[in-house]
């Protein structure tokens, strides 16, 4: 389905001619790099390099038998070299927004600076803007789609975070151009899509309800990212740092010495908590670093703070064993 202009993204996205709906963002990413669709649009996006940390997208991208080049993220966000920009990319996948899992956020100047260098070597944008509504601070920069001088960018956005990730709806806005394209391609790969769920969703937002939403909730996930917070700085103090917190429902934190975050992760599931490992989101296993992604989307403050015992736990036990090892130097990790 392809609505006109809504108020949906016409605030953040100047320029916006048309949404496309589908069915949550790894069908969408994979529909961008699909042979039906890069077909329609010349094949400009078949045989692409992208470069990119998130696992999801990567797995669809690499399914649909594309090469993944990834490229190095720093606390400011996706940091290219111009070592990167020697066999240039065909397709660039970049959260600036919110980096995935890291959450730090490229401000202005590099996303120019990204544009400038995309446009030079002919390259696509897919702007992957998950969590825009779960913002905490002003720190909201334009986004790529609005700043780019060419239309050379695909903007995504995701109910899966503002509302529940069961609803599978997704959106992408398109440069005028590829509009049609994407509308027969999507229509021939997924058919008539999820209309009830759609037409549900309109209603909500044309009568006033989902504007709602959005503030409660993003009081609630506030609420529950400071007692994570507290919590975490509480209980474990210099022995973790913590990295975004800007946006969105989850979490990242680095470890400060040695520890085994896989081990950490087995651990706290035996116990019943999930603990994303930051290591398993590397595509590259040199210079990766060791640490934790916690969601909190789904778990009120009351759980959280249950939680933390268990994953001091588990880091707790982790530490001793890697001083064990002789990988860590004495003292505490953490308390109770
Ligand atoms: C980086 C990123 N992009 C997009 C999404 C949304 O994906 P979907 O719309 O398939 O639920 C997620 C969900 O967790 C995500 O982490």
């Amino acid at each position: 389905m392809v609505f006109g202009r809504s108020s949906l993204t016409s605030r953040r996205i100047p320029g916006c001619q048309a949404l496309v709906m589908v069915a949550r963002d790894a069908s969408m990413i994979s529909s961008l790099s699909s042979s039906t669709v890069s077909g329609m649009v010349s094949g400009i996006i078949t045989r692409c390099t992208s470069r990119i940390l998130i696992w999801g997208a990567r797995n669809v991208l690499r399914a649909a038998g594309l090469v993944t080049m990834p490229i190095a993220t720093d606390d400011a966000g996706m940091a290219p070299t111009a070592l990167d920009w020697e066999t240039p990319p065909r397709l660039i996948y970049v959260s600036p927004s919110s980096q995935y899992p890291t959450g730090s956020v490229l401000s202005l100047e590099p996303r120019l600076a990204l544009l400038a260098a995309a446009d030079e070597a002919g390259a696509w944008i897919i702007e992957d803007d998950y969590d825009n509504e779960q913002r905490y601070d002003n720190r909201a920069v334009a986004s790529l789609f609005g700043l780019a001088r060419k239309q050379r960018v695909i903007y995504l956005g995701t109910f899966s975070k503002v509302m529940f990730p069961g609803l599978q709806l997704s959106y992408m806005v398109l440069p005028e151009d590829l509009t049609n394209v994407f509308q027969i391609g999507n229509a021939e790969l997924y058919r008539g899509g999820r209309l009830i769920e759609q037409a549900v969703l309109a209603d909500f937002m044309a009568e006033g309800y989902f504007t709602t939403h959005i503030k409660r909730m993003r009081q609630v996930y506030r609420g529950r990212c400071d007692v994570l917070c507290a919590e975490m700085e509480r209980r474990h103090g210099g022995a973790v740092s913590p990295s975004g917190g800007h946006a969105g429902l989850q979490l990242l934190y680095h470890f400060n010495c040695p520890i085994d975050d896989t081990m950490v992760a087995s651990l706290a599931l035996t116990r019943g908590l999930v603990v994303r490992p930051l290591s398993m989101y590397y595509q590259e296993k040199a210079n990766v670093r060791q640490g934790m992604n916690l969601g909190y989307g789904g778990v009120p403050v009351e759980r959280i703070e249950s939680a933390m015992p268990i994953l001091a736990q588990a880091i707790e036990e982790q530490f001793r064993a890697s001083r064990g090892r002789g990988l860590a130097s004495s003292g505490r990790v953490a308390t109770s």
